[in-house]
């Protein structure tokens, strides 16, 4: 087998020797791997693990998406759109850290530091935080000597000088990145970088870094929604999916502990093509409202709109509905969406949205007190999904006192199961 060659600045490996990386964009930076005269072999079971080094940040939600806080050596990109809210979320952190008895320096790049205190006057004091406003990577590499946790803001600011390109350029955030990386590692330091997502096209953003660094946190949130989700999409030492869900307020980020709750609060549980299920969200169940709204359509083609949910899995759904559960939608546009602004790949969330589909057209509500879960197939036919119990039990929590489900469903506590094979059967039972 050909030995594979190894980048020296982000570890990616080829076969072939390349005259530049494809991954951090480093020039002549191949070597075959270290042998002879390299690192001592050690029998792993000999090696102690320390149980749990993490540094915790004390909020719940953001711990959690990390897998239990941050490693020690590692880098968290923290990646979003501007306004989202990462600065304030950095800032938060850096407060629990430092209640946790850390050393906690922040580099802002971004802002100057007067902007830093007073976003800090408004979500609480960060006592014992310090900071510069620091964009050069030497300095910033410099300030993580006897520092447990090091906040960037953001990657898109700092600047080596021995790369080509303009500060924020795919060169500059990949070379500074990777420097980042090895000197984390060097000095047991972990932290956390803030990158910009624009909404055209990422420029520099997660996807060029996502293989550079340990783990990446989303974060998302509709325009004009006070709702903030933050998902880990890649995590060396802790679970994916996950989610964190928290409020922007006048005070800074809130947890969302009850999202249920908040995703239900609103509802208009008498109108038509409103029909609730339930998502899985890491391991946590939330209950979610899924609206459809169907109206006519005269002379061109109906459109099929989404939001919070996968546009094509919205047609498809429409034409199941539609070719079995004979309900025409032929001649009328379909719009869906999760309210209260959650966005889902949850297969569990078909169901509720046929029904609400076939509801909304057929302008008939669907009773109170139920929940609808399950994926639902191009033959119609209705299907299990994984986390039934969590999901049950959340809607019984709730109130859900009837559920519509796939036969083989395992019974709950405290809500009836009506089984439904299939969608057509599904809308002819509920109207
Ligand atoms: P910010 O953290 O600066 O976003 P990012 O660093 O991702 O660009 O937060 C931006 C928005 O959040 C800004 O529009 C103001 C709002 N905000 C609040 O609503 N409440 C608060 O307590 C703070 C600090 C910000
Ligand atoms: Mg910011």
């Amino acid at each position: 087998m050909a030995k594979a060659l190894v980048c020296i600045g982000c570890g990616y490996q080829a076969l072939q020797w390349r005259g530049r990386c494809p991954e951090c964009g480093a020039w002549d930076s191949f070597n075959e791997p270290r042998s002879g005269g390299g690192a001592p072999l050690v029998f792993i079971d000999q090696i102690r693990v320390s149980s749990d080094s993490r540094l915790r940040s004390g909020i719940g939600e953001f711990d959690r998406v990390l897998g239990g806080g941050l490693v020690p050596g590692s880098v968290v990109l923290l990646a979003g759109p501007p306004g989202i809210g990462k600065s304030t979320l950095c800032l938060q952190a850096a407060a629990g850290f430092r209640r946790g008895g850390h050393r906690v320096v922040l580099m802002s790049g971004e802002e100057a530091l007067e902007q830093v205190a007073a976003r800090a006057a408004r979500v609480g004091s960060v006592d014992g935080l310090e900071a510069a406003a620091e964009t050069g990577l030497g300095a910033v590499i410099e300030h993580m000597g006897n520092t447990d946790v090091l906040l960037i803001d953001s990657v898109q600011t700092l600047r080596d000088p021995d790369s080509p390109g303009e500060a924020g350029s795919v060169s500059q955030v990949r070379a500074s990145t990777a420097a980042i990386g090895r000197a984390a590692r060097a000095h047991n330091t972990a932290v956390l970088l803030v990158g910009h997502v624009t909404k055209d096209g990422t420029v520099a953003g997660p996807k060029t870094l996502e293989h550079i660094v340990d783990a990446v946190l989303t974060f998302d949130g509709d325009d004009g929604q006070i709702l903030r989700t933050v998902r880990s999409t890649k995590n060396r030492f802790g679970p994916t999916s996950e989610v964190g869900i928290f409020e922007m307020r006048s005070d800074g980020l809130a947890e969302v502990a009850d999202a249920s709750g908040l995703f239900l609060s609103g509802r208009l549980s008498d109108s038509a093509g409103s029909v609730v299920g339930c998502v899985l969200e890491g391991r946590r169940a939330v209950a979610v409202e899924v609206q459809a709204l169907v109206s006519r359509r005269e002379n061109s083609a109906p459109r099929r709109i989404a939001e919070g949910i996968d546009g094509s899995r919205l047609g498809v759904m429409a034409a199941v509905v539609e070719k079995r559960a004979h309900v025409d939608l032929s001649g009328f546009d379909a719009y869906a969406r999760i309210a209260g602004g959650l966005k889902t790949a949850d297969r569990a969330i078909d169901l509720p949205l046929a029904i609400a589909l076939a509801s909304s057209r057929k302008d008939r509500r669907v009773p109170e007190g139920i929940v609808a879960l399950g994926e639902v197939g191009l033959g119609g036919e209705i299907r299990r999904v994984p986390g039934t119990d969590a999901r049950l039990a959340e809607a019984a929590r709730l109130g859900f006192d009837r559920a519509l489900v796939p036969p083989g469903t395992a019974s709950c506590r405290g809500i009836r199961l009506e089984t439904v094979a299939d969608l057509n059967a599904a809308v002819e039972h509920l109207m």
